[in-house]
């Protein structure tokens, strides 16, 4: 009945696409279709990005409080057959938690699920871990990569490990896994960085994209100067490294809008979030590593999954949660009007 009344407000459009997929059931008002699934395994991380955690003393989740791997495939095997087909692993950072190769065999196994990714900062990304995950069956790792600078990366992180995080490139391309790299900037650390970073990925023929500084960070340090706009960095690298030009999307989901050098030496995404929000094509669901569900980043709701995994409900009782967290999502995340105001968590504890 509710999956009813959320397909109910959706307009002409909506309804074709959902002629042509018998499967989709996670539909919102807007007529959005929800096909991928955003899994925080931990809010725990072995650096602190400025842009993410708080510098001084985190209160991590017990170890008890996280969804176990088999919680977790409960919940993706009950939201697979209503659509969910795309999964992506993220943390805090994922690779703390041991064994993610047992989770992505696990995945595996769900009827319907066609790519399973994960984003890391790679720190703990060795050959031996990227072939284990990759033979799990890891489709692909975006690996966060925001200076090449080991004096940025300390006040960035505030951490050191610049050159763990290269070796954790250069294990995902020794083990060929499809490989993107995350960049995100701060006007105030790391503008210095777009140009050698667009410079080493180019001559690596590196899928890069540059994510706008959203208002996510723990201390609440989010400004409009700090953040520097894709196309102020488009413009940059325009500037120094040759004209761009925007290629097609291939899918109307993908928030990035990738951009190719006209003198074919690569390409370049830029994952617009703040200036240019994609909302409108979002299909995102988000789990968070203690088990609640969000319909968005920014949302201010969450529905309790753990609840009923605990209370031993079935696969019917978890995708109707699910339908009422999509039923309650709203039509964009409204950074620009005057009323917005963040979520509650900062993104290491809902999962980038
Ligand atoms: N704004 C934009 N991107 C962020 N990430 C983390 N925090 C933020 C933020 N405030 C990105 C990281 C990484 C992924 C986990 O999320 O760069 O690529
Ligand atoms: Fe850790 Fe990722 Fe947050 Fe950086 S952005 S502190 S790597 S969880």
């Amino acid at each position: 009945m509710r999956q009813l009344s959320a397909l109910s407000h959706c307009g002409a459009g909506a309804s074709e696409r959902q002629e042509s997929d018998s499967n989709a059931k996670l539909v919102d008002r807007f007529g959005r279709i929800h096909r991928s699934l955003r899994i925080s395994l931990t809010d725990r991380c072995n650096i602190r990005c400025q842009y993410c955690m708080p510098a001084g003393r985190v209160d991590f989740l017990p170890t008890s409080d996280l969804l176990t791997f088999e919680q977790i495939q409960r919940v993706v095997a009950a939201l697979a057959p209503a659509g969910i087909e795309k999964i992506r692993l993220t943390g805090g950072e994922p690779l703390v938690r041991p064994e993610v190769e047992r989770l992505i065999a696990l995945l595996r196994e769900v009827e319907g699920i066609e790519r399973i990714a994960l984003t890391t900062n790679g720190m703990l990304l060795t050959t031996e871990l990227a072939m284990k995950l990759k033979r799990a069956g890891l489709s692909r790792i975006n690996i966060s990569l925001d200076t090449l600078r080991e004096e940025v990366f300390q006040v960035l992180t505030r951490r050191t490990g610049l050159q763990r995080a290269l070796a954790g490139i250069d294990a995902a391309i020794a083990c060929d896994i499809p490989l993107r790299l995350n960049a995100v900037i701060l006007r105030s650390l790391n503008v210095d960085d777009i140009l050698p970073l667009a410079r080493f990925a180019q001559d690596r023929r590196l899928e890069l994209r540059f994510i706008e500084f959203m208002p996510l960070d723990a201390e609440r340090h989010w400004n409009q100067g700090n953040m520097v706009s894709g196309a102020e960095i488009r413009t940059m690298i325009e500037a120094e490294l040759g004209a761009l030009e925007s290629v097609a999307r291939s899918d109307p989901s993908q928030p990035a809008q990738d951009y190719r050098y006209v003198d074919h030496s690569g390409t370049i995404g830029f994952i617009d979030s703040v200036t240019q929000p994609f909302c409108g094509s979002c299909d995102r669901l988000r789990l968070t590593a203690e088990g609640k569900l969000r319909n968005c980043l920014f949302g201010h709701e969450e529905w309790d999954v753990k609840k009923l995994l605990e209370q031993g409900r079935g696969a019917s009782e978890i995708l109707e949660l699910a339908l009422d967290c999509v039923a309650n999502k709203h039509a964009s995340h409204g950074i620009e009007q005057s009323e917005f105001r963040p979520p509650e968590r900062a993104m290491y504890q809902i999962g980038g």
